[in-house]
């Protein structure tokens, strides 16, 4: 039996959302071409040696069936200058494919849309889904990665907002 919280969900995303992360833009296609693209937060990498990260998904989010089917998934690292994308990609109500339209992206490996301009990017197959409570943990096998040297800061997110970094990357 589990026992009632003593705290209620606001109280616990304003304690979690005291935690600052970077921001990514998910990307996706399945094995029928149907696209995801949504803004996340609940990146992490998970495994070196072989290169594996997960991210986590409400199972409100219309992205939802598309994601836990996807044959191919891209994980795009923000920086500070791409806030525009994450406000687009996580706007409700637009398809994946209506998300893209605002961008600049080219296909990627099988069809994969890849976010051109983006500083870092990890692509690959989906491995396991993990539900979990109100969300799933989406692992990736990571088979390419692409970076493109820049002193711009990556996008974070704090407390709710986006935060724009004042000072360079370090190089
Ligand atoms: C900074 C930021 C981080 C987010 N992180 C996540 C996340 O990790 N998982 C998730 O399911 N939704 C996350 N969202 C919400 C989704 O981006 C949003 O629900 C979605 O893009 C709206 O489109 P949908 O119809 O595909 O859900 C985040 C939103 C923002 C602004």
């Amino acid at each position: 039996m589990t026992a009632e919280p003593l705290f209620d969900s606001t109280q616990f995303r304003q304690v979690c959302g005291h935690f600052p992360t970077g921001v990514t833009a998910v990307t996706a296609v399945t094995a029928q071409g149907n696209v995801a693209a949504l803004t996340v937060n609940s990146f992490t990498s998970v495994s070196l040696r072989p290169a594996k990260v997960l991210f986590c998904v409400t199972s409100s989010s219309s992205s939802f069936a598309t994601l836990v089917a996807a044959e191919r998934i891209a994980i795009h690292i923000l920086s500070r200058d791409q806030e525009d994308v994450a406000r687009r990609f996580a706007t409700s109500g637009l398809t994946g494919t209506e998300k893209l339209a605002g961008v600049s992206w080219a296909p990627g490996p099988d069809g994969v849309p890849v976010l051109t301009g983006t500083p870092a990017i990890l692509a690959g197959r989906r491995d396991h889904v993990i539900t979990s409570g109100d969300h799933v943990i989406i692992l990736l096998d990571v088979d390419h990665v692409h970076l493109k040297p820049t002193n711009v800061p990556a996008l974070s997110f704090y407390r709710g907002q986006f935060v724009n970094p004042s000072s360079a990357a370090p190089d």
